[in-house]
């Protein structure tokens, strides 16, 4: 089982995906998959539990998995394990990470400084959410891994990962790569009720991968686009999920021409929604057929994250002989 960890990236569990989920997450992970590299891919569970139940997390992981295997993850180039079979060995080395940095750097990271926005002071912060980046740390440095692909709003957490390594090195010896942050381009999907991004917390505006092809026409039909000749995010945003869902060129193309017609004043927004219509009900309908396979042999799963969890244990455990090494000496 040999294998160079190069790029890592881990995703929680926290209920159902959205098509802008799998645009801005799944999608990019794909195409570093097909394009030969050997991606890791861990179940953040115990992330999950910062601010969800624990029970409640346990059930999220299988469905997630479920999902990314239905969305083309392949367990013969992507490992894909959950993080919480390593949960002695990352605590461990969280604590040997946070005593190099202080609780002044911790306040400054923006999920704190968000907090604060809303209302509360950052001493009421969940104190796991406070050690989020720790523990972030703790997950990459302890596979090793030399590149990250993270969303936009992970980015700073990366930049305490980057620092931790490169104080535990500068003390203890080249123990750790420093691991590359790689920003995903950002997808602007919003929600097609116009109220901010597209998230599980505006339902209506979201599209979810196990929503009825009834329950997708209804939404992108109720949707908001944009008055005569005028673009706006709103249409935007469709217009995106239209050309990147999977859609044909020939698709692609006569969504350019209706919005080109649209601009010139034409009344095309319902010609607009039938074409989205179209290519959301193809990609759920593919979508839900691979689940239902991916599901349909009960031990698939189990023996996807067995193997995954094998590398993962294994490397973690060498990586840890060669922290308390340097930390503790022979
Ligand atoms: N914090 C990430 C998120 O909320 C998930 C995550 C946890 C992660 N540990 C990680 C991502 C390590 C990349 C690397 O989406």
């Amino acid at each position: 089982m040999e294998k160079n960890v190069n790029i890592l990236t881990g995703v929680r569990p926290t209920g159902s995906l959205t098509i802008a989920n799998y645009l801005g997450a799944v999608k990019p992970l794909l195409e570093l998959q097909n394009s030969g590299e050997e991606p890791l891919l861990f179940v953040a569970d115990l992330h999950a539990i910062t601010d969800y139940e624990p029970e409640q997390v346990k059930q999220y992981i299988r469905e997630l998995v479920a999902d990314y295997l239905a969305l083309g993850v392949d367990p013969e180039k992507t490992t894909i394990y959950v993080q919480s079979v390593i949960k002695g060995q990352i605590m461990t080395l969280s604590a040997y990470l946070a005593r190099l940095t202080t609780v002044a750097e911790l306040l400054r990271v923006p999920t704190i400084k968000d907090k604060i926005k809303h209302g509360q002071s950052a001493e009421s912060a969940n104190a796991l959410l406070f050690f989020y980046p720790v523990l972030m740390a703790a997950d990459i440095l302890i596979q090793r891994a030399k590149s990250i692909p993270v969303g936009e709003d992970q980015v700073a957490h990366l930049e305490t990962t980057r620092v931790l390594a490169e104080r535990f090195n500068k003390k203890y010896g080249e123990i750790f790569p420093i691991p590359k942050v790689t920003q995903v381009k950002s997808l602007r999907i919003l929600s097609l009720k116009g109220d901010g991004k597209m998230s599980k917390s505006s339902p209506e505006g979201a599209i979810f991968l196990t929503d009825t092809l009834e329950e997708a026409e209804k939404k992108i039909k109720r949707a908001q686009t944009a008055g005569d000749k005028e673009m706006t995010p709103s249409l935007e945003s469709l217009l995106l999920i239209v050309k990147m869902l999977d859609s044909t060129e020939e698709e692609q193309k006569r969504a350019d021409d209706i919005i080109v017609r649209h601009k010139n004043g034409e009344q095309v927004m319902g010609e607009f929604k039938d074409l989205a219509i179209e290519i959301v009900k193809r990609f759920l309908t593919r979508f839900q057929t691979k689940r239902k396979e991916v599901l349909a042999d009960p031990t698939y799963i189990d023996k996807v994250l067995e193997q995954g969890n094998d590398f993962a244990r294994k490397n973690a455990d060498e990586t840890m002989v060669m922290v308390e090494k340097a930390m503790y000496g022979n």
